[in-house]
């Protein structure tokens, strides 16, 4: 019997129970042992809820039982996930946990002090909710060198993105409904200014290279100043906006990027719509393979955190294997960054096109304006022929 306890007993928590509950004799039989969640920890009680005999405020409770072997951080934020996490850890229990910021801010630290105890540190459901993807990086995409990964990594601003172009809606009204269907996180801030994508975009890029990735050092542009009008544009040329999170080894260099996109209908991330995440990896071998699935929602999410259990149960005793070192990878500036970009200009601007060669012109989507699309060159390359141009909005092309 395995003993467990759940950090946070919200959306996530409450469905790691579930799953443990609905598919015992499937998780019992790949685990090779009975699962038992024993402590729950909440701030708050939960009458009625069959767990809630579970249910301590106390956290010493848990860190200090010897018999809870796995302890499941399903609160968020860092703040006391961290200090809960480090001291489980120290205590020598293993923790799964579906907390990105927890991964993308102390990661390196907490990975280490596993390692030291011989306990297991899984964050399979940090990026892409249900789907798995940092699995696949670190145990079967490990004979190749990743050149990219590209992905839709947040449901919210997809489901956002996917409504604003079916049903010609504004941001702002999107926004709101996203947050009465409970899409978006508490605050719509780390979701809608790409905050959120850039954590799992980070993580992805750490697991890829077996080394830290500071998120600060990845520009971070979300999707709240994309308009109806730009997605007119979208329209016109046959593409959709998608945001997303993008790291490319380009010459040596590490190159790392959260923006919206226009796609092309070509792109495997094009058709990718509402709640939906994908992800794609590029291997110097394997070429392209694509991760699909739903990106958040409690029970895929919850899934992807028992299937951590299930791995740390199987691996008692074993060895940490997570390739993931404090050696800090240097990530170049997005500037440098090649890409075509898609611009608007006011009419009385249009004459800065002649700047670009070989732009493409579009004409009649919104009165008094012209939009074009650059050849490939870097930001900096293309702010420096902008010169004293204010352009009305610019997306990068892809
Ligand atoms: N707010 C996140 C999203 C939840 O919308 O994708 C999953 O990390």
């Amino acid at each position: 019997m395995t003993k467990i306890a759940i950090l946070g007993y919200g959306t996530i928590g409450s469905g790691v129970a579930k799953v443990i509950k609905e598919n015992k004799n499937i998780v019992s039989g790949n685990a090779g042992d009975d699962i038992e969640v024993v402590k729950i920890l909440d701030l708050r009680d939960f009458p009625g809820d069959e767990n809630e005999k579970l249910v301590t405020h106390d956290y010493e409770e848990i860190v200090s039982d010897p018999e809870i072997d796995i302890v499941v951080e399903t609160m968020g934020g860092t703040k006391p996930a961290f200090d809960f996490v480090k001291r489980a850890l120290l205590a020598g229990k293993s923790v799964c946990t579906s907390n990105k910021a927890l991964v993308a801010d102390h990661g390196t630290e907490l990975i280490q002090i596993a390692k030291d105890k011989n306990v297991k540190f899984y964050f399979e459901a940090s990026v892409g909710g249900g789907i798995p993807i940092l699995r696949p990086l670190r145990t079967c995409i490990v004979a190749d060198e990743v050149e990219s990964i590209r992905g839709i990594l947040n449901g919210t601003t997809n489901f956002i993105l996917t409504k604003m172009d079916r049903d010609g809606a504004s941001y702002e009204d999107v926004l709101k409904e996203a947050q009465k269907l409970g899409y978006a996180e508490a605050d719509p801030t780390a979701d809608v200014e790409g905050h959120d994508t850039c954590r799992k975009i980070a993580i992805l890029t750490a697991l890829a290279y077996g080394a830290q990735v500071d998120f600060q050092d990845i520009d971070t542009k979300g999707i709240s100043d994309i308009t109806s009008e730009d997605m007119a544009y979208a329209k016109k040329l046959g593409r959709q906006i998608k945001l997303l999170g993008l790291s490319r080894r380009e010459n040596g260099k590490l190159y790392a990027l959260v923006s919206p996109y226009m796609l092309d209908e070509s792109d495997a991330l094009y058709s990718v719509s509402g709640v939906f995440n994908a992800i794609t990896v590029k291997g110097n071998m394997l070429g392209d393979v694509m991760f699909y699935g739903q990106g958040a929602g409690k029970e895929a999410t919850a899934s992807a955190v028992v299937t951590d259990i299930i791995e740390t149960v199987k691996k008692r005793g074993q060895k940490l294997d997570i390739n993931w070192s404090a050696d800090k990878l240097t990530v170049e500036s997005s500037d440098k960054l090649s890409d075509r970009f898609f611009v608007r200009v006011k009419e009385s601007d249009a004459d800065v096109i002649t700047a670009f060669n070989g732009a493409e012109r579009i004409e009649g989507v919104v009165s008094g304006e012209v939009g074009f699309i650059t050849k490939s060159l870097t930001y900096e390359e293309f702010t420096a022929k902008l010169g004293a141009k204010t352009p009305i909005s610019v997306i990068r092309y892809a």
